[in-house]
């Protein structure tokens, strides 16, 4: 329900770069660049110093091998280069004739490529182009995290002047120490400390205190209960930044989720790719003196406060893991959709709590003002939807203008997971927790091996219920 006080007067504070910028400008940059082009049907070629490669499929009758030797003129004619050939008895075998299909991948002149094809299809029947399924690299087990480390350099303090830091020498050297400690990390490595300077504890404190004001009455009851907890348990409070090292701890013992420092902004892929291994990829410096209550970027105000608190409840870790897990091998185009549904959730997200709506995103808990227009009655709500808020259009220079509300963490989960099936792959994946990697289910004994594993899982429930009787 939302509330009657409506804030005009706080400024806004600031919005974090989004992923879903990123992930735009990555699949406009990949549609743009020369390489893999499309031409005609479905047809996929790359090409190189004026040479294609096709992958074709066409059928020739077996009789005589007349369209045999007739095709291999035609590759003669235009200096196909064969790179691959298989055969296999046609599905589409005329008058119970036993003819061939063949599979055949070639290299020929580009500017070849329509008079070669018209020329085979007039010796042989189906001819038809096969695009390679191409699935963007992706990490398989969580030390290949290391390599998710593409940065986005906008908002860095030593190349933006709007940055309130662009101007501040000693600030960007500060900046780039920590950021060293980042780049030096590797997965297993102890997480690193750092020695906080009164000043820098100072904006933290000042950050502190103006959120920790509103979250009574703002934010929702996992995360104001966590909070607590981080604040016995952590070294949450006015007077300290707490260390990654000890939250991640806490964080492990709760959810399984742990933190792995990162230098600035990463790339949308390689952002979301780390959630599918319970990993939260977190900055751990803080924003510029000069200004408290605003940064460009996140900072470990926006990741301590924002995020951390919902990454320590069960059902938030598990929703969060399976945008992680949904953008493994993802196309571009899906890649944004799920950045924009992690920033309607993850980021600015809203739930139902006793008849109340409540904030649980981290962009709003990060952010008095935003989260304070959040729950007043000028924005517009609607129910949590995935395929909806994947593609809402979104707000980074204000306040959003539509906030999705969500039923509870557990069924958003459930409509995330029916989102997931939707996305094209040519595989499904399993996570596996004890070794931290995930499984490409696209073999039928794999899904046995998993299946077995299931039986197992159950007959111990199973045990367990016959116990009680
Ligand atoms: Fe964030």
């Amino acid at each position: 329900m939302k509330t009657e006080s409506v804030v005009q007067n706080v400024p806004f504070t600031g919005r974090k770069k989004s992923l879903i910028e990123d992930a735009r400008k990555e699949r406009e940059s990949s549609s743009s660049s020369p390489g893999p082009s499309r031409c005609g049907d479905n047809f996929v070629f790359h090409e190189k110093s004026g040479k294609v490669t096709l992958n074709i499929i066409f059928a020739l009758s077996n009789e005589k091998n007349a369209g045999f030797f007739k095709a291999g003129k035609v590759f003669e004619t235009f200096e196909a280069r064969l790179l691959h050939l298989e055969s296999r008895p046609s599905r589409r075998s005329k008058n119970g004739m036993a003819d061939l299909e063949f599979f055949m991948k070639c290299e020929v002149h580009s500017s070849d490529i329509d008079i070669f094809i018209n020329s085979l299809k007039r010796v042989a029947d189906d001819v038809r182009m096969i695009s390679e399924e191409k699935v963007p690299w992706f990490p398989r087990k969580i030390s290949d995290l290391d390599k998710c480390n593409h940065l986005i350099t906008k908002y860095d303090p030593d190349l933006d002047q709007d940055h309130p830091g662009f101007i501040d020498a000693e600030y960007r050297k500060r900046r780039a120490f920590i950021a060293e400690l980042a780049f030096n990390y590797k997965q297993d490595d102890p997480l690193p400390r750092v020695e906080y300077t009164p000043e820098e504890i100072a904006t933290w404190r000042e950050v502190y205190r103006t959120l920790t004001s509103i979250y009574p009455t703002h934010a929702c009851q996992q995360f104001l209960e966590v909070l607590q907890q981080l604040e016995r348990e952590c070294g949450y409070g006015e007077d300290r930044i707490p260390q990654l090292k000890d939250v991640s701890a806490f964080l492990k013992e709760r959810t399984g989720f742990q933190l792995r420092p990162v230098a600035g902004l990463l790339s949308a892929r390689d952002f979301l790719a780390s959630l599918a291994f319970r990993v939260f990829q977190c900055t751990q410096y803080i924003r510029h003196a000069s200004a408290p209550m605003h940064s460009p970027e996140p900072d470990c105000c926006h990741e301590l406060l924002g995020h951390i608190p919902m990454l320590a409840n069960k059902e938030f870790a598990e929703f969060s893991q399976e945008i992680g897990l949904a953008s493994l091998g993802a196309s571009d185009e899906d890649i944004e959709r799920l950045s924009t549904l992690y920033w309607f959730t993850v980021e600015f997200g809203l739930c139902k709590q006793n008849g109340n709506v409540k904030a649980y995103g981290a962009g709003l808990l990060s952010s008095y003002g935003e989260l304070q227009y959040a729950l007043s009655n000028e924005p517009e709500y609607k129910p949590f939807d995935p395929a909806e808020a994947a593609a809402q259009s979104y707000q980074d220079q204000t306040y959003q203008p539509v906030y999705f509300v969500s039923e509870s963490f557990e069924d958003a989960k459930t409509k995330m997971r029916q989102y997931s099936a939707t996305i094209k792959r040519p595989f499904s994946i399993r996570y596996d927790p004890f070794t931290c990697s995930v499984e490409l289910l696209d073999e039928p004994g794999k899904i046995q091996n998993a299946l077995a594993k299931m039986r197992e899982e159950l007959r111990t429930l199973h045990s367990a219920l016959e116990r009680l009787g």
